[in-house]
């Protein structure tokens, strides 16, 4: 029963992508269990660049199963968009598949985040204001429209003009903004519907399938770990679980059935939005690291927060999702400087603690203890072993094992596919 989950780590854009793109070579079914274009992966292959913001990165393999679970908050205009930009770049998109269960980004959610979020001034999340919040808003309320929704197209139609009454009276008496009229919604929307309706499965019977035939599946996680909305830096955090248990409830497959999580975890740190950051860098070492990671968001093109990597966040990681596997992206970014540091404790009230903090006012008033390593020069682009990298790369990357007590299985030393040293590969049992 391979199935293997990737998360992110740390607080997302850790190089998720390229690690699943691997790993979805081997596999026969590819699926996104939570989020949604919130997210963002560019994928570089043959020299040709792919943005994907829904489907998963399967897709660029013909004959890979690519599901989106009902777990995942879906902008259907996005999707419809994104599936057309792969098949102008010639890829097909005839493997995916779609969970009637998933809940729709509606106009109303985006308008509403985005009203949301300037309403707050200076407490705001800094959201991607794609809707996220507001969809999985009315999921929990119960007042959602999914997928199944918009199949029908009288009973969404009918739907919609009794949400819209309350959505609308929201945006106008509340926030001052702009109304919506049924039709300017529902045009576009059952239009999607016909592009979907394709498309659109039974996706836990597909999934259980695959995994009790012992076929390959992949779970791509979306954001990172520390964007949970119940074990993130809440409220700085995303509506959904990016944690490894996120793919159970959003794709429909038991715990039983997980056999690897595979944790992936960016040499330093990084995030977007707002929130406490311990080892936040405000000097010309961060400005340099954000330069050469071209570090600015795939989503929303916002210059990312960049700070010294921080295991004490990432021990909590292995906790909250049960990393068995280590995947450490951006090690070429790094090459060039002299010094680098290593959050290895918090220091509270004059006491040190590996444990992470709950609650935003504590995280606040850590001090970061830091271990110094030696860096590394040059380029790490053509290496291929992990012997072959320069020593101090492989001191820092052996730490980071031996702090965390989990095994690396991937080392990324560029953008490129190729350009991702394998240590153990989860799909081949090792
Ligand atoms: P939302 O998911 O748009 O509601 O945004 C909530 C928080 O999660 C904000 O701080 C976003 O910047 C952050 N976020 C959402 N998606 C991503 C991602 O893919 N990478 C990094 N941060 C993200």
């Amino acid at each position: 029963m391979p199935a293997v989950v990737v998360v992110g780590a740390q607080w997302g854009d850790e190089g998720k992508g390229r690690v699943v793109d691997f790993l979805a070579e081997q596999a026969d079914a590819v699926v996104r269990y939570q989020g949604g274009n919130n997210a963002g992966h560019t994928l570089i292959v043959d020299g040709k660049t792919f943005k994907l913001h829904l489907i998963p990165s399967g897709i660029l393999y013909p004959d890979t199963l690519c599901v989106i679970g009902h777990g995942v908050a879906l902008d259907p205009g996005v999707l419809v968009d994104e599936l057309d930009r792969l098949a102008a770049g010639g890829v097909d998109t005839s493997g995916l598949r779609i969970s009637a269960a998933a809940h729709l980004i509606m106009p109303y959610h985006i308008r509403l985040d985005e009203l949301e979020e300037d309403q707050k001034g200076p407490n705001k999340i800094g959201t991607t204001r794609k809707g996220i919040g507001p969809c999985y808003m009315d999921k929990f309320a119960r007042t959602g429209l999914r997928v199944v929704d918009l199949l029908d197209a009288d009973h969404f139609k009918s739907r919609l003009t009794q949400l819209l009454e309350q959505k609308n009276a929201l945006i106008e008496r509340v926030y001052g903004g702009q109304p919506f009229t049924v039709d300017e919604i529902a045009e576009p929307y059952l239009r999607y519907a016909e592009r979907l309706r394709p498309y659109v499965a039974n996706t836990v019977e597909l999934l259980n399938e695959a995994i009790d035939a012992g076929q390959n599946v992949l779970f791509e996680g979306a954001q990172g770990n520390l964007l949970d909305i119940d074990f993130g830096t809440y409220p700085y955090v995303t509506s959904s679980h990016p944690v490894a248990g996120g793919a159970c409830v959003g794709a429909g497959i038991g715990p039983t059935k997980v056999s690897r999580v595979v944790g992936v975890v960016k040499a330093y740190t990084s995030r977007v939005g707002e929130g406490p950051f311990p080892t936040e860098l405000h000097d010309e070492t961060g400005d340099w690291i954000r330069e050469q990671g071209h570090e600015f968001g795939t989503t929303t093109g916002r210059p990312r927060r960049i700070g010294w990597l921080d295991l004490v966040m990432v021990r909590y990681a292995v906790q909250i999702s049960g990393l068995t596997d280590l995947a450490i992206t951006r090690i070429d970014t790094l090459a060039g400087l002299d010094k680098l540091q290593v959050c290895v404790g918090y220091k509270v009230n004059g006491e040190v603690t590996r444990a992470f903090p709950v609650g935003l006012a504590a995280l606040g008033q850590v001090e970061p203890v830091y271990k110094e390593f030696a860096g590394w020069q040059g380029d790490l682009s053509g290496v291929t072993r992990f012997e072959e990298l320069p020593e101090a790369a492989q001191t820092y990357i052996a730490f980071i094992s031996e702090y965390l007590g989990v095994p690396v299985s991937f080392i990324g030393v560029g953008p490129q596919r190729e350009q991702c040293i394998v240590v153990r590969n989860p799909f081949a049992g090792e």
